[in-house]
């Protein structure tokens, strides 16, 4: 029988070599912990990010861009879905994380308790808060648990649309009149120094980064990507025709990347304590709908209750006596059905 310490050494060595975890395999108690969190709240963070963009889905300019956008949040949904999937083969139910959610015990992107005031937040937000996301995103498909790493594969495909659908967005605003230029800046001035803090908190204040990356779940860290970020996303912006609401920004000649100035952290502390300006909304609207939904859970465990129970979707109910019943030609009730075009009379 192996010790736990062996049992740890040997599962460093698979990490170390780039064998993926996958979920049968023994795991560390606190390995499978810091993936729960981090998956969880990626997937909260999916979900809740539906709710400042759905704001403007009735309000899309025009039918090409309300296409695109309605494509864009029923993503998210996916990709909330793939994690909350991901995140159940550790053991722990989707009620329980949902619960978590709701009681304000997982957190989810600080990011997504900012306001969507007009047209071009929807522009700003693909673009920066998309752009950020695959940037922190793409590192996570090699991630050393199986589920997550595989997950993450397609999430970033969509992601790229989504960055995209957002610059596209921006440029066609910073291409027309004085006003819409107005509204691209206006929009990047308040949603720049909040894209800076999805990365999370400075390298020497983050806890779990060094764990994390040792174990292979983050690849790189906070400032790392930040820093990618920032780099990427200055070009970006000039060819814009915009400016970052940065005085410090500046190329570093020596380094090659931009310098850039100091992030309001006491900003980034209070929102994910709950105190942004739309953090009680959004934990509301995410509650309404799961009290919403409750018929929806109800109706789909009784339909897989009578399918376990042997019935077919659509067939009528197993006859209680247990004896199948037959049609004209011997076959059953639910080979008769689907035979059968006539609607089956409907009995009370
Ligand atoms: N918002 C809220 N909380 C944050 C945060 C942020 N932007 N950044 C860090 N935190 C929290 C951490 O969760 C941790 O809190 P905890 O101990 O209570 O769990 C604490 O701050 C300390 O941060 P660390 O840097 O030590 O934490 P991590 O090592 O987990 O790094 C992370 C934070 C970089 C966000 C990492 O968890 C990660 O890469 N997660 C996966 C990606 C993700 O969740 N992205 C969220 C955005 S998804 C999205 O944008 C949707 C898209 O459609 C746009």
């Amino acid at each position: 029988m192996p010790t736990e310490q062996t049992q740890e050494s040997y599962f460093q060595d698979k990490i170390d070599r780039e064998v993926r975890i996958e979920p049968t395999d023994w795991m560390p108690d606190n390995y499978r912990k810091a993936l729960i969190r981090q998956i969880s709240q990626h997937a909260h963070s999916e979900i809740v990010g539906m709710l400042p963009e759905a704001n403007w889905i009735t309000r899309a300019p025009n039918l090409k861009r309300k296409a695109a956008l309605l494509a864009k949040v029923q993503d998210e949904a996916g990709h909330g879905l793939y994690l909350y999937a991901a995140c159940e083969t550790l053991g722990i139910t989707r009620d329980e994380l949902y619960e978590q959610l709701h009681s304000g015990k997982a957190k989810y992107s600080s990011i997504f308790n900012y306001p969507t005031l007009t047209w071009a937040d929807i522009g700003a937000i693909g673009w920066l808060v998309d752009g950020a996301a695959i940037m922190n995103q793409v590192p996570l498909c090699r991630a050393s648990y199986g589920p997550y790493s595989r997950a993450m594969v397609r999430i970033c495909k969509e992601e790229s649309f989504h960055q995209r659908q957002g610059f596209d967005i921006m440029l066609t605003l910073c291409r027309g009149t004085e006003a819409q230029r107005g509204m691209a800046q206006d929009a990047l001035n308040r949603w720049w120094w909040p894209s800076l803090m999805m990365f999370g908190p400075r390298d020497d204040d983050s806890p779990h980064s060094a764990q994390s990356m040792k174990w292979k779940i983050k690849r790189n860290s906070n400032d790392e990507l930040r820093q990618r970020f920032v780099d990427i996303t200055t070009e970006q912006a000039q060819f814009l025709g915009i400016s970052i609401p940065d005085p410090e920004l500046a190329l570093d000649p020596e380094t090659g990347h931009y310098r850039y100035g100091a992030i309001n952290w006491e900003e980034f502390k209070a929102i994910i304590a709950g105190q942004g300006p739309c953090n009680r909304q959004r934990l509301e609207a995410r509650k309404t709908a799961w009290a919403d939904g409750a018929w929806v859970r109800e109706a789909a465990l009784a339909h897989s209750q009578k399918r376990a129970a042997g019935t077919s979707a659509g067939a009528p109910l197993a006859d209680p006596s247990g004896v199948a019943r037959s049609g004209p030609t011997g076959a059953t009730s639910a080979e008769t059905n689907l035979s059968n075009p006539q609607p089956a009379p409907y009995v009370k």
